[in-house]
């Protein structure tokens, strides 16, 4: 489970040379292009790093930067790796161990999602208060060598981090909503009658990523929380055909606000 993230972790300390993140993020669908903020930036191709792979995905650049942001040492995975791209789930979840290996004390996680709730739009920017794995899977499946065998979930976005994020978006005036992801396997889009599921079952918003890298943050014990841009909304919400280019431009479309919550969350967050 920890081999592969053991030796990427190897490699990129040797690149980061001395240099010690102490909060790393994994961005989503269209929002990889926040990782420009950072000054000084220094990038390593996912090619490059052992295990990594080249993201197939249009919008994940597959790169992984770090430098300074606000005055703290970050480390960004600009695109991420999914299971329905064939990926094992021990490659899904590297960008997440790698992050906790390195010694980073928090982790934002980042995704596009669809809107079930009917108070959200096409780029509202929402808090992930807890998910619901519908995957059919578990990154934690087989043999485990380290953390515990059946990790707690009852906290597993850290109320902490979560206020940071609220305490941020109400500082610049920016709508944070606040929901529930359910995670599916993809990569087709929901029918109108799994969204109708997700929803009894208390869904605010579906998407096909974060939940196997929230579990293995859980498991491998770094605090995660995690922000939502609803890129549309979830199919048989509204009449409409879901397409990945509507995806990534709304994506886009929220770029500015979503840029200015998460340094203002970075030039909040403390790890003292
Ligand atoms: N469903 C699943 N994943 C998504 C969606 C959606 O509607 N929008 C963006 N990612």
């Amino acid at each position: 489970m920890f081999s592969k993230a053991k030796e990427a972790t190897q490699f990129i300390s040797k690149h980061m040379d001395g240099f010690q993140p102490e909060l790393a993020m994994i961005l989503g669908s269209g929002l990889g292009d926040f990782a420009g903020h950072v000054e000084n930036p220094k990038t390593i191709s996912y090619e490059d790093i052992p295990h990594f792979h080249k993201t197939s995905v249009v919008g994940h650049a597959g790169k992984l930067v770090y430098g300074e942001l606000k005055g703290k040492k970050v480390l960004i995975f600009q695109g991420r790796f999914h299971a329905y791209e064939g990926h094992d789930w021990e490659i899904v979840c590297l960008p997440t161990r790698v992050s906790a290996l390195i010694g980073a004390k928090s982790l934002l996680v980042t995704n596009a999602a669809g809107g079930i709730n009917q108070n959200f739009s096409p780029a509202d920017l929402v808090l992930i208060k807890d998910h619901i794995n519908l995957t059919g899977g578990n990154p934690l499946i087989g043999h485990n060598e380290v953390g515990p065998r059946f990790p707690d979930m009852s906290e597993a976005y850290n109320h902490k981090l979560n206020l940071v994020l609220e305490e941020s978006a109400k500082a610049i005036d920016v709508d944070l909503k606040a929901g529930v992801y359910a995670g599916f396997l993809g990569p087709t889009y929901e029918t109108p009658a799994e969204v109708q599921m997700a929803k009894i079952m208390g869904a605010d918003m579906v998407g096909m990523s974060t939940v196997p890298e929230v579990i293995a943050a859980n498991h491998v014990g770094i605090n995660v929380c995690g922000v939502s841009c609803i890129t549309n909304l979830a199919a048989g919400i509204n009449s409409e055909k879901l397409d990945h280019s509507e995806v990534k431009e709304v994506a886009n479309q929220a770029m500015q606000k979503f840029s200015k919550l998460v340094l203002e969350f970075v030039s909040r967050v403390s790890h003292e």
